[in-house]
């Protein structure tokens, strides 16, 4: 039986754990849990324990406890750790590997793998040193789900912070049991949670990601453009680096900041992101996250177009831009292992991503509805198709974020399959 250490933190999702155990025990996982002193105040270890049908443990130096079962055997016998609620101060510690209470000594004498499902108001959410510290964890090799977008316990307050669902929580558990990575025999006493670089699953590997918008000047002062934010390429770019990748991320003009740790090469039409994708080979993964524009000004002027009284409005001729997607997934030599492109469809979108796969020669499209009302354009979130040669999978409403997380964490998985079969 696998089994899952369920630390609870203190926050009011934490009542969401009883269903969360529920369910998960339903799948044959059993469930241990450890609450913090501040999740006792929300729910109580009687009802934990009920529902997990387990002893729940709550002291780090509480001597019966020890003896039964002390941190060291708690965070050996899972066979993954979840956090959840994650709140604000728990994250903080774990990211600086306290261990003054039984929750963070077990999240640091453990090796297996370890998902964080943090909930917490969406300033504190937002604040820097919240986000430095989550940074600082999926550097350490911890996996996060959510927090959501929506209401908050609060009245009147809205915003990202909410817990992810149960259904969320129970799909990523089964998945990353199902993983079955991180769990090594012989552990010595003291050991880490932490993932060295080398551990890392990106770790040695080039990525190059594509993302924003391209301007096509019609003369020194017009462009043609389109909605693209750049949000999801550079989500995509910045989860390749924290997951250990050397990043190579070509911009087109867009409102977001550079992501950490990333070599950004800052260009304005499809004919520059063409080259500088060029020299940025090779590459490992190629990611085509670009909104390129499909044509550009046949003749685009030098000086500014004038409006002549009584004259006709100019007519723009236009010739097609080069499709990079096509390009790098068509190259004999040098092609990057593994080619994804992005398909912005509004209707059939299946279909339609599966025949661009096969047009671009691409290994992998990523379809996303953009259909008017679904926001996608600027937004924080996505749901989106995953179309293999083989397969397509419907992936849930995530964020952007997650969807660039899930992306590369597969793209790694994809890359060490292909050596093992080499
Ligand atoms: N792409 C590219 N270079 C282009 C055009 C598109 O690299 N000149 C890439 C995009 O980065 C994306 C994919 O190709 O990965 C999208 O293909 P595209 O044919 O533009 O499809 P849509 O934008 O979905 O639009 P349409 O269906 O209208 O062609």
């Amino acid at each position: 039986m696998k089994r899952v250490l369920l630390i609870i933190g203190g926050g009011i999702a934490a009542y969401k754990c009883l269903d969360l155990i529920r369910r998960l025990r339903e799948r044959g996982i059993g469930v241990r849990c450890v609450m913090t002193k501040a999740a006792q105040a929300f729910v109580t270890p009687l009802a934990v324990g009920a529902i997990s049908n387990e002893r729940v443990a709550t002291e780090l130096l509480d001597l019966e406890g020890e003896r039964e079962i002390g941190h060291i055997r708690l965070a050996r016998e899972a066979d993954l750790v979840v956090v959840a609620p994650a709140t604000a101060d728990l994250l903080a510690r774990m990211a600086q590997g306290h261990a003054d209470d039984l929750a963070t000594a077990v999240l640091l004498a453990t090796r297996a793998p370890c998902l964080v499902a943090p909930a917490m108001n969406p300033a504190m959410w937002g604040h820097p040193a919240t986000q430095r510290n989550v940074r600082q964890l999926t550097r350490d090799g911890v996996e996060l789900i959510g927090p959501n977008a929506g209401e908050m316990a609060e009245a009147g307050e809205a915003g990202v912070g909410r817990m992810a669902e149960v259904a969320e929580l129970v799909e990523r558990i089964e998945a990353m049991l199902a993983r079955g990575r991180g769990r090594e025999p012989g552990l010595g006493f003291i050991t880490v949670a932490s993932a060295p670089p080398e551990r890392l699953p990106l770790a040695g590997r080039h990525v190059l990601v594509t993302s924003g918008p391209t301007h096509e000047p019609i003369d020194s002062v017009r462009y043609i453009a389109n909605r693209s934010s750049g949000k999801q390429g550079h989500a995509i770019a910045e989860a390749a680096a924290r997951l250990g990748a050397r990043v190579t991320l070509v911009s087109g003009p867009v409102q977001v900041a550079d992501p950490e740790g990333v070599a950004v090469q800052h260009v304005e039409t499809a004919d520059e992101m063409l080259a500088a994708v060029e020299a940025a080979l090779p590459a490992d993964v190629a990611v085509c996250a670009a909104a390129v524009a499909d044509w550009r000004v046949a003749a685009a002027g030098r000086g500014k177009i004038k409006k002549a009284a009584g004259a006709a409005p100019p007519t723009l001729a236009l010739v097609e831009n080069p499709d990079i997607l096509r390009a790098l997934a068509g190259r004999k030599r040098g092609r990057p292992a593994l080619v994804v492109g992005f398909a912005a469809e509004t209707e059939t979108v299946v279909p339609h991503a599966q025949a661009k796969r096969t047009a671009k020669g691409a290994d992998w499209i990523v379809a996303n509805d953009v259909s008017e009302g679904r926001g996608v354009f600027g937004g924080d979130r996505n749901r989106v198709h995953l179309v293999t040669a083989t397969e397509v999978e419907a992936w849930p409403d995530l964020t952007k974020a997650e969807v660039a997380e899930r992306l590369m964490r597969r793209a790694a998985r994809w890359l060490e399959d292909a050596r093992a079969h080499a």
